[in-house]
């Protein structure tokens, strides 16, 4: 099933998929093998800047081979394009699915490069997220602008997106306090647009208030920093008691610890599937 459909689908039964971010062989693997220990769907994501450290055609035959030899129902996506000729460079070499995120400019503006990627995105038949209001990203200030229900609603008319970020209350990174997600919010935006809602900045989220913004509404679930931070604190940890040089013996156990948190997390998210 195409993604698009998928999300349309979960939107009507009120369900939601697990979308990781991987960032080389060992975080994919995990994810992998996570999805297969739960016999979960998963959105596999890369940044901007993952695709820039291991380069298009890697990043993006590392996930179609992953995918295959796992044998899991996954979908490549790209996060946060900003950049409208890498996200049409990520829609030609065959991405299920790209996110233009044009939410620091202006309204109008937003819509104008969304449509663009929409409409370019269209004949390839991939999925298009596009983002509304203000998420706060990694290392910036946490600052927050809602997305308003009658702004999402003209915002999505008007660019056939088939997917939304929202900003509800959730920011990329760690909190400093435990966040509190705006479910009203959630219902309303989600009531309010055909698209299908998407919340970043999961990790660092409560369990019960995943659970919650996914029955108001809620139907992709993105996770990056807890997976890197597990990954490498693990990696850290086993360093500092060992001299051990086999690279193949040292990342596996940094790589189990991710897949354990993704588990986690699955169970989480599939808990009405
Ligand atoms: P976190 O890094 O807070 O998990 O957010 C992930 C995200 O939103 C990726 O788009
Ligand atoms: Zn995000
Ligand atoms: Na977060």
């Amino acid at each position: 099933m195409k993604l698009q459909e998928q999300l349309a689908l979960n939107k009507k039964e009120g369900k939601a998929l697990l979308a990781t971010n991987f960032y080389n062989f060992e975080t994919l693997s995990a994810v992998l093998t996570a999805a297969k220990e739960t016999n979960s769907s998963i959105i596999l994501q890369l940044s901007e800047s993952s695709i820039a450290y291991m380069g298009l055609e890697v990043a993006t035959q590392l996930a179609r081979a992953g995918i295959k030899q796992y044998g899991i129902n996954a979908w490549l996506h790209l996060d946060h394009g900003n950049d409208v000729d890498l996200v049409k460079k990520c829609l030609d070499a065959g991405f299920d699915s790209v996110m233009i995120d044009a939410s620091e400019r202006p309204f109008e503006e937003n819509i104008k490069i969304t449509k663009e990627i929409v409409d370019y995105a269209k004949p390839l038949g991939a999925n298009v997220e596009a983002e509304l209001g203000y998420i706060s990203k990694l290392g910036q200030e946490q600052k927050m602008i809602y997305t308003r229900p009658e702004e999402a609603k003209k915002f999505v008319e008007e660019t056939g997106v088939n997917a939304l970020a929202i900003a509800v209350g959730s920011a990329h990174g760690f909190y400093k306090e435990t966040p509190k997600l705006q479910l009203d919010l959630i219902a309303e935006i989600n009531e309010a647009t055909t698209a299908a809602l998407v919340l970043h900045g999961s990790s660092g989220i409560p369990h019960d208030q995943l659970q919650e913004s996914i029955k108001r509404g809620i139907t992709k679930i993105n996770l990056a920093t807890e997976i890197k931070n597990i990954f490498m604190k693990k990696l850290q940890l086993t360093l500092s008691e060992s001299d051990e040089i086999d690279l193949r013996k040292v990342f596996p156990l940094a790589t189990q610890s991710a897949i354990d948190l993704v588990r986690d997390k699955l169970n989480t998210v599939n808990f009405r599937a």
